[in-house]
């Protein structure tokens, strides 16, 4: 395993595997038994960074989540976890009321919501500190100060360690950053957006982003990333939920344009000369990236997990890194 650190703060900031593990479908669609065997091989190959959420996996019974959390802090207290493996979770998203959704109920992001949502995180993981906390979306109702202030009394309170963000207009987390430096709090170091190597389209109107999506890791959020030496990109759905390789899983259609196949066929011809597959070639194409990005990938089965823990070793080539970045 190779790692990289995220945060800043000699207090807080960690050293954390170059590919993350996402345990948002573990304790529903994931059986216990399955998610504590992926679990324990991507400890054993030496991960030690594990995504979840305060809402996941909610749509999967109509409730309001907390399946993966739990399923964590079974797991923790089992296998007799400590700090050594790095808990990444996040609130803002979950539905106020079962059967509804972050959508149209989420609980947001006031200062009141991030204490006793991370409080609820802490006790469902059996963590004394949340060691990445995120806000997952945007709260447009609550003044940005409010939110950048309750993150960072949890902070100064030593329950939560690194602060992140996802799926929010990078003049937002801008705004946010801003107004933390300037009343010397700490402010979100982790960006989480979707990355993959195939480009989506982003126009493409959804339920939460009528404007189109802002939950992808487009031209200015890596601009920015470019920018600010103190920010880590976590990317997740990296591989497309497995659209890739998988007849089962088309790719979503804001992947049908005229870029998709020109990067699938180097994608494709890449991963014959590496003697790999198409998954790890986009794994290993983010984990050694000129910007910090940390892929985020799901597995349901340890053979899954082994295949995308092989990409650690997977070295790409700079021409092959080159003819992967040119592609459009
Ligand atoms: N911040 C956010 O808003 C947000 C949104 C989505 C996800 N996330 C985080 O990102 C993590 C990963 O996201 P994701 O599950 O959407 O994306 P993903 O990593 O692209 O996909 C994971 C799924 O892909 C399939 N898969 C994984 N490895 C495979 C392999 N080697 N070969 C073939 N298929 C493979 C499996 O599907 P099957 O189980 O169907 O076999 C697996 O469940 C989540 O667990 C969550 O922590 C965050």
């Amino acid at each position: 395993m190779k790692y990289r650190t995220i945060g800043t703060d000699p207090q807080h900031r960690r050293e954390v595997s170059v590919l993350a593990l996402g345990a948002m479908l573990f304790g529903s669609r994931t059986d216990e038994e399955t998610s504590f065997a992926v679990l324990d091989r991507y400890v054993e190959a030496g991960g030690n960074f594990i995504d979840t959420s305060d809402n996941y996996a909610f749509w999967e019974d109509g409730g309001q989540g907390g399946q993966s959390e739990e399923l964590l802090g079974r797991w923790r207290r089992s296998r007799g976890v400590g700090d050594e493996i790095v808990l990444a979770t996040k609130l803002g998203a979950r539905p106020l009321a079962p059967g509804t959704s972050y959508v149209d109920n989420p609980e947001g992001l006031s200062a009141k919501v991030i204490r006793e949502s991370a409080e609820r995180s802490r006790e469902r993981l059996g963590v004394e500190k949340i060691d990445l906390l995120y806000a997952h979306i945007e709260d447009q109702r609550v003044p940005l100060q409010e939110t950048v202030g309750g993150f960072a009394e949890l902070v100064a309170e030593g329950t939560v360690g690194v602060l992140g963000v996802s799926n929010h207009a990078v003049w937002r987390v801008e705004r946010a950053r801003a107004l933390a430096a300037a009343a010397g709090l700490p402010g979100y170091q982790v960006l989480q957006y979707q990355h993959s190597h195939l480009r989506p389209r982003f126009d493409v109107p959804s339920d939460l982003f009528p404007d189109g999506s802002l939950g992808h890791a487009g031209p200015e959020l890596l601009g920015y990333l470019r920018a600010e030496p103190d920010l880590t990109l976590v990317a997740y759905s990296p591989l497309l939920t497995g659209a890739y390789t998988r007849q089962d899983k088309p790719l979503p259609p804001d992947y049908d344009h005229p870029g998709t196949p020109a990067r699938l066929k180097v994608l494709r011809e890449v991963a014959q000369e590496a003697d790999a597959t198409v998954n790890q070639v986009v794994l290993a194409w983010q984990i050694g990236a000129e910007l910090p990005v940390i892929p985020l990938a799901g597995a349901s089965s340890v053979a899954q997990l082994e295949e995308n823990l092989a990409a650690v070793d997977l070295e790409l080539t700079a021409e092959q890194r080159g003819r992967l970045d040119a592609a459009h």
